[in-house]
């Protein structure tokens, strides 16, 4: 069991970014990672059609024979998660909204956390509940930011666009109206206006906007993603049941292997991918299967 792959999910490419961090935490292991792409965007749609989704997904994992399943989407998590973990009992679940919501937790320091994701994870409201269930007293404020879905993958992450963009969807949650920010006359004596000092990227897709992201919010925001909170989480689950895969003694052995899968185009997948992973996906690499 120890050699067998870890299951990593997404509607697509943005559970790539996850990926990512998974590698770099657990390099000696293999993966098989599920993009199915032929049913994307997940977050536009009904939390039943995600949830159904989402179990055929991890169905179609545990025949690969994984030991470990990661469910790397927000929004799959966030709706599908209750049901695939109804359905399956063979291997280890793990979703990347409670690492989020953990990451955001211990960053906060004021405990007022905005979150940004897609219409579909915003609207379950797992991330709200997550964080309230590590911080009873936390403030959460979340926003879908649709849009930058289509901006990473169109590889218009960076430039003015990206940066009007976010600053349409965060300037709301991070900055006072000019009436707001009235120190005198008729609003002198309301609450100052507190702004959150945590901002928890919800979606597989962000971490590629952090440049944006980070120009719209200024240099005081604390900026969470789950990825390397999710890698962690997967490392320790792994070592508390016992499926580390062991150090290979054949040193050509020794960094895991990935195997790609997708429901829909191989070209796109490979080429997008390739950005979100920072490392070239050869299209020989993927396969095409079907749910
Ligand atoms: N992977 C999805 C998420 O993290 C974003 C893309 C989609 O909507 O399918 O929510």
């Amino acid at each position: 069991v120890r050699e067998a792959p870890i299951g990593v999910f997404d509607s697509g490419v943005g559970g790539l970014t996850v990926l990512k961090a998974l590698a770099a935490e657990l390099p000696q292991e293999h993966f098989v990672y599920l993009g199915d792409t032929a049913r994307l965007p997940y977050g536009t749609k009904s939390p039943e059609t995600v949830a159904r989704y989402a179990l055929q997904a991890a169905e179609a994992l545990c025949e690969y024979g994984v030991k470990c399943l990661v469910i790397a989407c927000n929004t799959a998590s966030s709706v599908g998660l209750p049901a695939i973990r109804v359905h399956i009992h063979s291997v280890p679940i793990i979703g990347v909204i409670e690492p989020g919501a953990e990451a955001a937790c211990a960053t906060s320091k004021t405990g007022h956390i905005a979150v940004i994701a897609t219409e579909g994870t915003v609207r379950g409201g797992a991330y709200q509940e997550a964080i309230l269930r590590l911080r009873g007293r936390a403030r959460v404020v979340a926003q879908p930011t649709q849009l930058f879905v289509a901006l990473a993958e169109e590889g218009l992450h960076e430039g003015p666009i990206a940066d009007s963009i976010a600053r349409h969807y965060l300037d709301p949650l991070f900055r006072a109206s000019p009436g707001q920010a009235s120190s005198g006359g008729p609003g002198a004596s309301r609450e100052p206006t507190s702004f959150p000092d945590t901002l928890v990227l919800g979606c597989t897709h962000f971490p590629m906007l952090a440049g944006a992201i980070r120009a719209a919010v200024g240099p005081d925001i604390q900026i969470v993603d789950s990825a390397a909170t999710t890698a962690k989480y997967v490392r320790e689950t792994l070592e508390r049941e016992s499926l580390t895969r062991l150090e290979s003694p054949a040193p050509h052995d020794a960094k895991g292997r990935t195997r790609f899968l997708v429901t829909d185009s191989i070209e796109r997948f490979a080429r997008i991918g390739s950005r979100f992973l920072e490392r070239p996906i050869s299209p020989e690499e993927v396969e095409l299967v079907d749910l």
